[in-house]
């Protein structure tokens, strides 16, 4: 998603999150900036951005319109851009996609693990959170008391939560273990999981997110805390099925 333009080179930095023009004119004039192996002095400059490497402050970057990531997210993070109690999953990146406006598509719980989206696109991050946008998401639900056929029956065939007007149902439901479920939902209402799980008459004790569409965490290498970009054909897999 790099687009074809030839853009100053002051400008270009404030894109990617470097600060005010004015900071990002001195960042050049200090020789801070490097371009293919030297220094850009010129901060009026234009440089085609399709591609643009650059260093700044020795530390190397690549141009990119939009930032679109996926997060292992671990426990004790809250997805808040201002949080309450737990350190805002933001810190988890470099302060310049903060500066350039990332944040996560949807939300996590603080003591949920597992695939979280994150962007500066407002249109993606939009069209991802749309409630008719039916992309089922998976996630594992350690629970406290035994998975029974009735459980799985219940949220299959749904369950009233307060403040919803209808009962809501899993897309599907299996178990893995005794303690252990699988959950699909289209969904995406607070804490809708942990509330089903409940209404249903049991408890979760842990909760992770495995997957979103066809986007699978395992897939992705990621450990807890660790991040990556997303490509074109990565993005493609959250379409809905
Ligand atoms: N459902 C929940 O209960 N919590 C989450 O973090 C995500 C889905």
């Amino acid at each position: 998603m790099t687009a074809r333009a030839s853009v100053p080179l002051d400008k270009i930095l404030q894109s990617q999150g470097f600060g005010s023009r004015k900071g990002c004119r001195a960042l050049v004039e200090g020789g801070y900036v490097e371009i293919g192996g030297s220094a850009a002095t010129d901060y009026s400059l234009p440089y085609e951005t399709g591609g643009l490497a650059f260093s700044v402050n020795g530390e190397p970057w690549q141009y990119r319109e939009k930032l679109y990531l996926a997060l292992n997210k671990p426990v004790g993070i809250e997805c808040s851009r201002k949080p309450s109690h737990h350190p805002s999953v933001l810190t988890l990146f470099p302060g310049q996609f903060a500066e350039r406006g990332l944040q996560p598509v949807g939300r996590l719980d603080h003591d949920t693990t597992g695939l979280l989206l994150l962007s500066d696109d407002g249109a993606f991050i939009h069209a991802q959170s749309s409630p008719k946008r039916h992309v089922p998401k998976l996630y594992r639900a350690t629970t406290a008391r035994p998975v029974t056929p009735s459980l799985i029956e219940s949220l299959l065939s749904g369950v009233m939560l307060v403040d919803e007007p209808e009962p809501l149902r899993a897309v599907s439901c299996e178990a893995l273990d005794e303690f252990m479920l699988e959950i699909v939902l289209e969904q995406g209402k607070y804490h809708q999981v942990k509330r089903m799980l409940a209404a249903a008459g049991n408890h979760c004790a842990a909760l992770s997110r495995v997957a979103i569409g066809r986007l699978r965490l395992e897939d992705l290498g990621l450990a807890p805390g660790a991040w990556t970009y997303l490509d074109e054909g990565r993005l493609s897999m959250l379409a809905p099925a």
